[in-house]
C-alpha cells in the first residue's frame, strides 16, 4: 500500500506513481469478479493514470467469446456516463482474449506465444501477473501448469506473480495442502492471497486510526477496554451462488479471512514499520494468540444459524433451503456467532465477539470497542441516567465512518444524563468513493506490495481457529434448523451467548 500523507484539499486526488510494465492474466475472465470488481477497478486505475503505460489485459475463460463479445462484456458493467473518451479508448484497446480450458497443458504453450505477441506490441517486458478468478479446483492445476510452461520463471529481470481468491482451502488440511502445491512452483514473494477486505478504506484506516494517533493507543488494551464487537450483517441470501454456498456455509465463508482480517488489526502490536512482513508479521501473531476452542468451548461460545421465510427490504423472501442449488435439507449454517480469547498481555480476559450471517436485518458492518465503566457511578442517581459504557465504533459498510458516545448533561435545571457521539463519515469528509475496493490490491499486486495480502502461515492460522468448530458441527448435525426468520438479527442463541456474560448485542438500527 502506498503510503502519502495528505490534508483535507489534496486528500482524494491521485498521488501513487503508475506501476511499471505488465500485462495482467486474468483466468475465469468471464465470472462475475471479473465484470462486478476486477474491470471496473482497472478502469478506475486506468482513470487515476496508475496502471502502467505499457500496459494489457489478456482475459483467459472457457466461454467461446470473440474479442469484440469480451469487450463488451466486460465493459458492459462500468457506468456508461463515467467513461471518460480517452480513458476509455485506451483501456479497451489494451483488453485481450483467448478461450481456453485450464486444465489442458496447450493452453499453456498457447499462452506462452500470446504473451510473446503481447510484448512485442505493448512493450511488456514479460512481467505478468496471473490473477486466478477461478473455481478453486483449478488453483493449484493453473498454477503447476504456469511452472510447466516457463510461465512463473522470474529471470532476466522480469517478475511473475500470481493472485489467489478465496476460498484458499475449505480447512487446516486443505489449506496447508495447496500452499505446498504452489510452493512447489512459486517463490512466497510471488504469491499473493487476496482477500478484499484488505481493500476496504476503513479496514485500512483501522492502522492509520491506531498507529498514527497518540491517544488512542494508551487505551487500546485489557485495562480499558470491556470486549470487542464485530459484525457482519448481509440482507442478501446465496443469489445464484447456493450451490458453493451450500457446501461452504457462513462459518468457512467469512470467518477464516475477512473477519480475521478485522480481528487482527483491531488486536494487533504496532508493527516496527509499514512494511508488508512488518505489518503481516503482527497479524499473524495475533491469529496465534487466538485461544484454541475445545469442543466444551464450541459447545458454548459458537452459535449457527440458517435463515428461514421472512423479509428483505420489505418483500417477502424464502428460506435458505429453496433457493436455487441449496439442498432442501441442507444443514449449512448462513449465521454464525462466535465468542474468541486472546491469550496475550493486551487481550487477556477481553472477549471478541464476532457474528455475521446472511438475510439478517440490515447491511451492515462495524466493530465496536466497548470500554469499561467508570470505576464510580457519579450519576447513578440522575433521571435518565443511562448507565452506557463509552463505546468506540468503526463502521466498515455501507457508511463508513469513526464514531465515539459518551456521557452527556441532557440541558435543563434537573441533572439528567444522556449518550451522545462524536462521529465521523467518510463521505462527508473526503466526498463519495466510487472505488470498488480492489483497485488498492490490484495496485498493490502490480508494484510488487505485498502488506495488504495473506501470507501462507496467516491462512494457515486462520483456519486453525475455525476447525474445532467446524468438526464439532459436523459431529452434532444442527437439530433445529431453520431457526431465524430472513430480516431479522439471527437466532436468539446468539443472544444468549451475550446474555450469559451479561452483556449484549450493540443496536444497530433497522
Ligand atoms: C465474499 C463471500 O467473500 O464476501 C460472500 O464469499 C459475501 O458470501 C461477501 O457476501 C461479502 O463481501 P462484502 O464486501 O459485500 O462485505
Amino acid at each position: 500500500m502506498a503510503t502519502v500523507a495528505a490534508n483535507r484539499e489534496q486528500e482524494t486526488q491521485p498521488t501513487g506513481k503508475a506501476a511499471g510494465p505488465c500485462v495482467m492474466v486474468l483466468f475465469g475472465a468471464a465470472g462475475d469478479l471479473t465484470k462486478r470488481k476486477l474491470v471496473p477497478a482497472l478502469f478506475n486505475l486506468a482513470k487515476a493514470k496508475l496502471l502502467p503505460r505499457n500496459f494489457a489485459v489478456l482475459g483467459v475463460s472457457v466461454d467461446d467469446l470473440s474479442l469484440e463479445q469480451f469487450r463488451s462484456q466486460v465493459t458492459g458493467f462500468l457506468p456508461s456516463e463515467d467513461h471518460g473518451i480517452e480513458a476509455w479508448e485506451w483501456f479497451t484497446e489494451r483488453l485481450y482474449y483467448e478461450r481456453a480450458d485450464f486444465a489442458d497443458p496447450n493452453t499453456y504453450s498457447t499462452l506462452v506465444d500470446r504473451l510473446a505477441d503481447i510484448d512485442r506490441g505493448r512493450h511488456t517486458e514479460g512481467n505478468y501477473l496471473f490473477y486466478l478468478a477461478t473455481a478453486p479446483k483449478f488453483f493449484a492445476p493453473i498454477v503447476q501448469q504456469l511452472g510447466k510452461a516457463g510461465l512463473s520463471n522470474q529471470e532476466n529481470e522480469h517478475w511473475r506473480r500470481v493472485v489467489i481468491e478465496k476460498p484458499f482451502g475449505h480447512d487446516v488440511e486443505s489449506a496447508k495442502a495447496l500452499n505446498r502445491e504452489i510452493k512447489a512452483v512459486l517463490q512466497e514473494n510471488q504469491i499473493y492471497r487476496i482477500d478484499h477486505y484488505l481493500g476496504k478504506e476503513t479496514v485500512q484506516n483501522i492502522m492509520v486510526f491506531r498507529f498514527d494517533n497518540a491517544i488512542f493507543e494508551p487505551i487500546w488494551n485489557r485495562r480499558y477496554i470491556d470486549h470487542v464487537q464485530i459484525t457482519n450483517a448481509e440482507t442478501v441470501g446465496v443469489e445464484q451462488r447456493g450451490g458453493y454456498f451450500d457446501t461452504a456455509g457462513t462459518l468457512r465463508d467469512m470467518v477464516p479471512n475477512h473477519m480475521m482480517q478485522l480481528l487482527t488489526l483491531i488486536a494487533m502490536e504496532s508493527p516496527i514499520s509499514f512494511h508488508a512482513d512488518g505489518v503481516r508479521h503482527e497479524q499473524a501473531k495475533v491469529l496465534h494468540s487466538i485461544q484454541p476452542l475445545d469442543s466444551e468451548d464450541v459447545l458454548h461460545r459458537s452459535v449457527r444459524g440458517q435463515y428461514g421465510q421472512g423479509s428483505a427490504d420489505g418483500e417477502p423472501v424464502p428460506g435458505y433451503r429453496t433457493e436455487p442449488g441449496v439442498s432442501p435439507e441442507s444443514r449449512t449454517e448462513t449465521f454464525v456467532a462466535l465468542k474468541l480469547n486472546i491469550d496475550n498481555w493486551r487481550w487477556a480476559g477481553v472477549p471478541f465477539y464476532l457474528r455475521t450471517g446472511k438475510r439478517l436485518a440490515k447491511r451492515h458492518t462495524e466493530i465496536s470497542i466497548q470500554f469499561k465503566r467508570t470505576p464510580f457511578e457519579l450519576f447513578r442517581h440522575a433521571p435518565h441516567h443511562q448507565m452506557q459504557a463509552n463505546t468506540l465504533v468503526i463502521q466498515i459498510q455501507p457508511v463508513e465512518g469513526i464514531s465515539l458516545s459518551f456521557g452527556a448533561k441532557i440541558p435543563g435545571a434537573v441533572l439528567r444524563v444522556g449518550s451522545v457521539d462524536m462521529s465521523f463519515e467518510y463521505s462527508r469528509y473526503f466526498g463519495a468513493d466510487a472505488y470498488t475496493g480492489y483497485e488498492v490490491l490490484l495496485y498493490d499486486c502490480m508494484i510488487g506490495d505485498p502488506t495488504l495480502f495473506q501470507r501462507a502461515d496467516m491462512v494457515e492460522a486462520g483456519w486453525t481457529v475455525v476447525d474445532p468448530v467446524l468438526d464439532v458441527w459436523k459431529a452434532l448435525p444442527p437439530r433445529r434448523f431453520p431457526n431465524y426468520a430472513a430480516g431479522t438479527w439471527g437466532p436468539k442463541e446468539a443472544d444468549e451467548l451475550m446474555e450469559r456474560d451479561q452483556r449484549q448485542w450493540r443496536k444497530i438500527d433497522s
